[in-house]
């Protein structure tokens, strides 16, 4: 008989029609009613065995976490909180789990201790609702882009190039560790490498990117990025999926708007496509803000929080403007800001991010114009002299959630540029070419899909967004 998923078993209509089902125990209580989950949805299954159906053997294998296949006639349920039940006819074990030492106990388990059993955390119900919900949101970023005309591009997760100037990246060798190939000066051979040169993982897709925006006008990447930035925080990861539209023929103006209608996309498509599992996320975000003090809480609910993004304007606010609200906030004069703001040109941190977002404005901000200094070589120049044509978009609870800018199409203030940085021409030469070839105006930005997870799901850590997490100190699995 052919398996029925138990989320399309739930909205069968009952005629005691016979069905199968598969899945895992979640609970068995009286040595009657089987909690039974798939996956497929948040809910379970209630399964029930007759009295003296099975025998003592079977009932005793049937243990939280043993897998189960169920045929039975498919009845309304009597009980509470679910429309229908299966009453089993024949059941069979295809998987044994041993209760004395199967991790997953049906309890509450902490978030950093489910970390430790990431290959069985899957079968928690916050952890598939949010694996779904990530699912939604990857298929929604491709729906999105694919309703405009844009083309998905592969951009190399190998590279020759370093995309943001910066250090941080991992090393691909095939060279040995131990004795790799050296030249006269003792420094290690990468000529003898398997690339015949040296390479890493891609931080970014963008300057990849930026190549085929403009031979296809309007294009995106979503791809695994990584960065070996020792960062020990909830929105950092070694490994992590980046979103890169890039548009030729847009300026940051545009730009901004597109990142705008692509958030607000998003949530609406979380909001009509996952409800279930948001009700879930958002009870447990409640259950765990109880836990927080007053202050600390948010105003609104999850659901309530993805409504009030597709629902607002964000409020875009220049570098400038941006300096001027916080170097005169209570925070700042207060001294409660970590980092202080006293001039003009310093970065910003995350606290300052969030008090724009959650105090000052009470809503997304997209903050643009930054300081050349403290952003990409590949920024365009505004003509003030100092400021670069660059935009973040800043989320509550969250903080950057997007990077991005207009880019630099003009060959000679590009090259000043990358003079200036004292930048590996070498790689770049490609990059450079490109506006010598039939420049034109373009822009893009990066969306970190985790932190949209976390926003979309509200969970707190990173970590519990992406299936095997990897940051400092952590490559298990
Ligand atoms: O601001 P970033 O570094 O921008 C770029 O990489 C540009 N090349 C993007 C572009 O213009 N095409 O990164 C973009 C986004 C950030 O806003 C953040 O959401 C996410 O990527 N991000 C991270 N997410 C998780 N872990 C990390 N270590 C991240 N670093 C950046
Ligand atoms: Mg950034």
């Amino acid at each position: 008989m052919k398996r029925i998923k138990i989320a399309q078993l739930l909205k069968t209509t009952p005629s005691e029609q016979e069905v199968t089902v598969m899945g895992w125990v979640r609970t068995f209580r009286n040595n009657q009613f089987i909690s039974l989950n798939d996956g497929s949805t948040i809910h379970n299954l209630q399964a029930v065995v007759a009295l003296n159906a099975l025998s003592d053997e079977t009932l005793k294998r049937i243990t939280t976490g043993a897998c189960l296949s169920i045929t039975g006639k498919l009845i309304p349920s009597p009980a509470k909180g679910q429309a229908v039940e299966v009453k089993v006819d024949a059941l069979e074990i295809l998987g044994d789990c041993d209760a004395e030492v199967y991790p997953l106990q049906p309890k509450k388990h902490s978030l950093e201790f489910l970390r430790e059993i990431a290959h069985l955390r899957g079968r928690t119900n916050t952890m598939s609702a949010v694996m779904r919900v990530r699912h939604a949101m990857a298929f929604a970023v491709h729906k999105f882009f694919n309703d405009r005309g844009f083309y998905y591009i592969h951009t190399p997760i190998i590279t020759g190039s370093d995309a943001e100037g910066a250090g941080d990246m991992f090393r691909v060798t095939s060279l040995s560790v131990d004795k790799p190939e050296r030249n006269e000066d003792g420094k290690v051979d990468f000529s003898k490498d398997f690339f015949g040169r040296e390479t890493n993982l891609t931080v970014s897709g963008q300057l990849e990117g930026e190549t085929y925006a403009l031979a296809l006008s309007e294009i995106y990447t979503f791809g695994p990025t990584f960065r070996a930035e020792n960062s020990n925080t909830t929105r950092h990861l070694a490994e992590f999926w980046m979103i890169e539209p890039e548009m030729a023929f847009y300026d940051l103006s545009d730009n901004m708007q597109l990142a705008q209608d692509f958030l607000q996309f998003l949530c609406r498509y979380a909001l009509e496509n996952c409800q279930d599992d948001l009700e879930f996320l958002s009870k447990r975000a409640l259950d765990e803000e109880a836990a927080k003090p007053a202050d600390q809480r948010s105003e609104l609910n999850l659901i309530e929080r993805l409504r009030f993004v597709t629902e607002n304007d964000f409020q875009k606010l220049s570098y400038t403007e941006a300096i001027e609200i916080l170097r005169n906030s209570n925070p700042n004069k207060k001294k409660k800001f970590q980092y202080l703001i006293d001039q003009w040109g310093t970065d910003l941190q995350s606290e300052h991010e969030r008090y724009l977002v959650e105090k000052h404005f009470k809503k997304p901000v997209i903050l643009y114009n930054y300081p050349a200094a403290i952003k990409s070589f590949y920024m365009r120049q505004n003509e003030d002299g100092k400021t670069v044509a660059a935009m973040d978009v800043l989320f509550p609870g969250i903080g950057e959630i997007i990077g991005g800018s207009q880019r630099e199409e003009r060959y000679d203030r590009l090259m000043r540029r990358v003079e200036e940085l004292a930048m590996p021409q070498k790689d770049l030469w490609w990059y450079l070419e490109l506006r010598k070839f039939g420049s034109a105006p373009h822009s893009g930005f990066g969306l970190g899909f985790e932190r949209l997870i976390q926003f979309v799901t509200g969970m707190g850590n990173i970590r519990d967004v992406i299936p095997f997490p990897r940051y400092p100190g952590n490559a298990e699995f």
